[in-house]
């Protein structure tokens, strides 16, 4: 694999990680829910005054956990959109659900509201909302189509962790809602997840399918005097090793937004000029939506211009780049019935979106040559 001088991802550390991760040694609990476990729960439960938080061994497994909540069998499907992760669709697949795909909005790259309710049929058990970017999708729009349906949205927050749409924290507005910690997100412990459960109904169960189909959770809580297999199930917990490394960066939140927020602002503020020049688009955020500064893309005028552009990052060093073919053009969404055409938004982006080196310890100086080797692309 080749080597970059600005690479588009590296890993940040917060500064406590290792003070914690001994912590739990000494302690003598690694495994599941130990010390560090509960902390990162309550510190996500006060921050986003969330019913119950439960972490997971990633975000797919959230996903994956909603699928069972919401009862996805062989019988149903699952709208999500075209433009999205493959776990986004997988979760549901590995249930047996059919993915339905949605085409996304031209400005957010989100879901598109206004698509959705004529992909409904009887058979559709949930509505998927990622929030691109941490941008919100529009929910008043899909959770109002979900409860004139009977039908609950998930949100795949995995971008989007202390982000909100009209003043609430995105993640806590579906009946659940997904995060992901892997090295490429705002908070990282390598690999990681939690589930955010905001259907008080589905507490208990979320508890049990975590813990193996069994009833420990209650049993830990003194609830019964012994714990036994209840219910179907995983095991999604992450060993308290990686809740101690999380609980570092959780607890430095302040002060990683601030950064991000500092990059992101930057980027936009430099390139602006140059975006218009080009005839690119850099990200929208509506004046409703609080992003999270979880990414930064350029909307090339067509894949060819994408190509040239990161042949000419390349030639400099700097990696930029793409992602999120779309899903029902995938070899498995065919499989699904996905056509050419069906979601015209999701193929023209994924043909022309491009991101930027953005994370944490990306430098001043960093920066500064990523914008200059930017402003030298004439393509
Ligand atoms: C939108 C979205 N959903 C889900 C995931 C899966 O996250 P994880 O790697 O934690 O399973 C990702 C990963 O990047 C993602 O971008």
């Amino acid at each position: 694999m080749k080597t970059y001088r600005i690479p588009f991802n590296k890993p940040s550390f917060a500064g406590n990680e290792e003070r914690y991760i001994s912590e739990a040694i000494e302690r003598g609990h690694i495994s599941g829910d130990g010390h560090f476990t509960k902390a990162c729960h309550k510190l996500l439960e006060e921050a986003l005054s969330a019913r119950k938080v439960l972490l997971t061994t990633n975000c797919t497994h959230a996903l994956e956990m909603s699928a069972f909540l919401t009862g996805c069998d062989a019988d149903s499907e699952v709208i999500v959109p075209s433009f999205a992760f493959v776990t986004t669709a997988l979760a549901y697949t590995v249930r047996g659900a059919k993915p339905v795909f949605g085409d996304v909005r031209t400005d957010t790259l989100n879901l598109d509201e206004t698509g959705v309710e004529r992909l409904i049929t009887r058979r559709t058990k949930a509505i998927v909302a990622l929030h691109y970017a941490g941008v919100a999708c529009e929910m008043d729009a899909l959770l109002d189509i979900g409860r004139r349906h009977g039908i609950p949205v998930i949100e795949d927050n995995a971008h989007g962790l202390f982000a909100k749409y009209k003043g609430r924290w995105l993640g806590t507005l579906g009946v659940v809602g997904t995060q992901s910690f892997h090295e490429t997100k705002n908070f990282t412990c390598g690999e990681g997840g939690a589930l955010i459960v905001n259907d008080p109904a589905l507490v208990e169960r979320a508890e049990i399918l975590r813990e193996k189909g069994t009833d420990r959770s209650k049993f830990l809580r003194g609830l019964v005097h012994k714990y036994t297999w209840v219910d179907s199930g995983s095991s999604w917990l992450p060993s308290d090793l990686l809740a101690a490394f999380l609980l570092a960066q959780l607890e430095a939140r302040d002060r990683i937004q601030a950064r991000r927020r500092f990059l992101w602002e930057r980027y936009t503020r430099e390139l602006v000029d140059w975006a218009a020049r080009h005839g690119t688009t850099l990200p929208h955020v509506p004046a409703h939506c609080e992003q999270p500064w979880h990414m930064f893309y350029v909307l090339m005028r067509d894949t060819a211009q994408r190509e040239r552009f990161i042949t000419h990052m390349e030639e400099r060093g700097i990696l930029a780049v793409f992602h999120y073919l779309p899903l029902h053009l995938s070899e498995m969404g065919r499989k699904f019935g996905g056509q050419p055409g069906q979601c015209p938004v999701a193929e023209d982006v994924s043909a022309r979106l491009v991101r930027l080196p953005f994370f944490n310890r990306l430098s001043d100086d960093e920066q500064g040559e990523v914008i200059a080797a930017v402003h030298a692309f004439n393509g």
